[in-house]
């Protein structure tokens, strides 16, 4: 996705993680830790991009994305717009475009973008003016970017050397953009092990996930694991026919401090959010001493920081 990057190479717009290069990974991953704060500390206030503006348009519900973008934003200094989709123009019939050249005559610099259809992150990067840069926050089942880095930088802080480490993903893989921008950036940082854990209907093609091992039994798959990412089913992408039973889900791929307990001792337990408790994870576990998933929500913050910073600059310099 070499449009994501400028002349010179470097990322003006987020949409995916795929084609992205380690070194870049990594220093967006650096950066975003530069962001974090000890816990009651204020966090930062200002840039230099202090007063340009971002605009929040999400098609699509979301608590997590949508606040920390708003919250990455404001701590740079930034004006943060939240369209609020349901009294938008959008619902008389304006397309998405039209309300991007809005936007962009208002002088909004950066989009941000969740919506159900594949493609659109891609086709409104490729219609903005040059002074305007497109961050992808979830594109249907396809890619979450600024989610697959953050998880990236929670791996980091608790494992270090991704080429030592065993990684399992464990639920709704099919239709998860969490595990397919997952799966892109820790190919690129060199993973020792990807493994997937899913029901038959519920496991993908190969794609991003090609050299994965493939497990259909939970048991298995996260036996001696450093880290288990439990996934939602995503039943807004499924047909209801084929929504799985929530306590039959549960009984075999409910993640349980018994089945923890086949992992590494000091495995962490990942989950994008938001969870089902009871479904996909018993409350024992995601509230429990392995579980970083709290962590991962402030690491989303500094991401977002570090993400809108890193465009900011290709687009207008330090
Ligand atoms: N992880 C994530 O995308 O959560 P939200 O849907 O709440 O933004």
């Amino acid at each position: 996705m070499t449009m994501q990057l400028d002349s010179s190479g470097k990322l003006r717009h987020l949409i995916t993680l795929e084609g992205l290069d380690k070194p870049l990974l990594e220093r967006l991953i650096d950066r975003a830790e530069g962001y974090l704060t000890t816990p009651g500390d204020c966090p930062p206030n200002g840039s230099p991009f202090a007063g340009r503006s971002v605009a929040n348009l999400f098609f699509e519900p979301s608590t997590r994305t949508r606040s920390s973008f708003e919250l990455a934003a404001k701590r740079l200094g930034l004006h943060v717009l939240n369209l609020d989709v349901r009294t938008s123009s959008r619902t008389k019939g304006e397309s998405i475009l039209d309300t991007i050249y809005t936007l962009e005559a208002m002088a909004c610099d950066v989009f941000v973008l969740r919506d159900s259809e594949p493609g659109l992150p891609d086709f409104i990067m490729r219609n903005v003016e040059p002074w305007v840069s497109v961050l992808s926050a979830g594109e249907a089942d396809r890619n979450h970017p600024t989610q697959g880095l953050l998880d990236m930088l929670t791996m980091r802080r608790h494992k270090r050397d991704f080429s030592q480490l065993s990684v399992s993903i464990v639920g709704d893989i099919l239709h998860s953009r969490v595990a397919h921008s997952a799966a892109h950036a820790l190919k690129t940082l060199g993973v020792g092990q990807l493994r997937l854990i899913a029901p038959e209907s519920l496991m993908p093609g190969t794609g991003e996930f090609l050299g994965a091992e493939r497990h259909t039994r939970l048991e298995t798959g996260i036996a001696g694991a450093d880290v288990i990412m439990t996934l939602r089913i995503q039943k807004e992408r499924m047909n209801s026919a084929s929504i799985p039973d929530s306590e039959s889900y549960f009984q075999q791929y409910g993640l349980t401090p018994e089945r923890l307990a086949l992992a590494k001792p000091d495995a962490i337990v990942m989950h994008p959010g938001p969870m089902n408790r009871g479904t996909e994870i018993a409350s024992e576990v995601a509230d429990g001493p392995q579980s970083v998933i709290r962590e991962q929500v402030t690491n989303g913050v500094a991401t977002r920081m570090a993400v809108m910073m890193t465009v900011l600059e290709t687009l207008h310099g330090n």
